[in-house]
């Protein structure tokens, strides 16, 4: 059995995507800091596996714990999610989007180098393509970024494209990610932000259950279908099965390769507060407000090249992704607090 190292393994995509890491053969790592997550998690993902998870409460920039779990485990991957993910908060706090992103990604991969471990997989983000020019975005299209968030991202593309110039025996995944919505079937893993969402989808869950009032439309006169900004929504599930096929991708055939991980659709706000409504049988209130700063009009994928190299088609609907949301939101209504 594969060992593969999935750092921010406790997070939200990183607990949905060890999972799937079971599902296909693999047996799951975890390191994580738990600075954006609970421990409580852990105890689930060995509900759902029914397996004994070793977990590392380190931080990717602790070479010396890094080292140790390198030395007591033959890791054959690594899948990055560590990191911060907040593009206000970056603009607030570059130092600390610098330093926990590239940092904490520059430690993993000297470690590795140390260990000679050559996979990796590096959680990027559609973020890096800016605001495009066209849609569907292919994974060719300029780039460019406008908070330290996004930056980080970059910066960690960019240093991953040289270790693969300096050694082509390394084997690289860079997924660009679109807006992963969504939480397992069962509501036993989903996303449990702290404090106020600032992202869409759990914004709406809590004011589908009455703890926030009211949803704010982020302007609704950008040149769209109803003048609310388009996004690609993945289920989260889909995109961890995304990192298993990319696991398979570097095991099987070497190289570095950048792929989307998207549906290739875009939904508005006011579709996506619509498809909630509907499955909730009754409205969710929302206010108009000014546009936020940064914010871009349109963004989906272009998918071919993920089905091509990867194999890799959705398979959950928009409907499937706020079900499970809601689902997650009313069988946890203190996300993971309450464990
Ligand atoms: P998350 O915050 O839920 O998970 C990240 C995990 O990493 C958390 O459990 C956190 O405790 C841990 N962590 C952070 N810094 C660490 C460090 N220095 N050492 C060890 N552990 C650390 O976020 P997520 O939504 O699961 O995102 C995972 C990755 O995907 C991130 O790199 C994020 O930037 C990227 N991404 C996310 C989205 C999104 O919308 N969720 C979109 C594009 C890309
Ligand atoms: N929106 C609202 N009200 C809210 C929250 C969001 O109207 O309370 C709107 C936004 O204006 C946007 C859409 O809903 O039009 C989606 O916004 P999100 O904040 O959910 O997602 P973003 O597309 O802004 O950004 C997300 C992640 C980034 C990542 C990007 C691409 O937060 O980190 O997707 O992957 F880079």
């Amino acid at each position: 059995m594969k060992k593969i190292l999935v750092t921010g393994g406790i997070g939200y995509i990183g607990s949905h995507t060890v999972v799937e890491l079971y599902k296909a053969g693999y047996e799951a790592i975890i390191v994580d800091n738990l600075s954006n997550s609970k421990k409580s998690v852990l105890k689930r993902i060995e509900q759902i596996t029914q397996t004994e998870i070793k977990f590392y409460e380190n931080d990717v920039r602790d070479v010396a714990a890094l080292d140790k779990i390198f030395t007591e485990n033959k890791i054959d991957a690594v899948i990055h999610f560590a990191g911060l993910k907040a593009v206000g908060e970056s603009v607030e706090k570059p130092l600390e989007y610098y330093n926990n992103n590239i940092i904490g990604t520059l430690r993993l991969l000297e470690v590795m180098k140390n260990h000679n471990c050559k996979n990796i997989v590096f959680s990027s983000s559609a973020t890096v393509y800016g605001n495009p020019h066209t849609v569907p975005i292919e994974e060719h299209f300029p780039l460019s970024v406008t908070n330290p968030y996004g930056r980080s991202k970059l910066i960690i593309e960019e240093m991953l494209q040289d270790i693969y110039k300096a050694d082509a025996s390394m084997n690289i995944a860079i997924l660009r990610y679109f807006n992963p919505i969504g939480a397992l079937e069962n509501g036993l893993l989903g996303e449990d932000p702290n404090g106020i969402p600032n992202n869409l989808c759990p914004y709406i869950t809590k004011v589908a259950v009455g703890k926030l009032s009211h949803l704010n439309v982020f302007g609704n006169d950008y040149p769209t279908i109803d003048g609310t900004g388009v996004r690609d929504y993945i289920h989260v599930v889909d995109l961890a099965r995304g990192h298993s096929l990319a696991l398979q991708k570097l095991f099987t055939e070497s190289g570095l390769f950048i792929v989307n991980l998207g549906t290739g659709r875009g939904y508005s706000v006011l579709e996506v507060v619509h498809e909630f409504a509907k499955i909730l049988d009754k409205e969710i209130p929302y206010k108009i407000v000014e546009r936020r700063a940064g914010d871009i009009a349109t963004c989906y994928a272009d998918c071919k090249f993920a089905e091509k190299l990867l194999n890799f088609k959705t398979e959950k609907t928009l409907t499937e992704m706020c079900r499970d949301a809601l689902n997650f939101q009313l069988k946890n209504p203190n996300g993971y607090e309450d464990d």
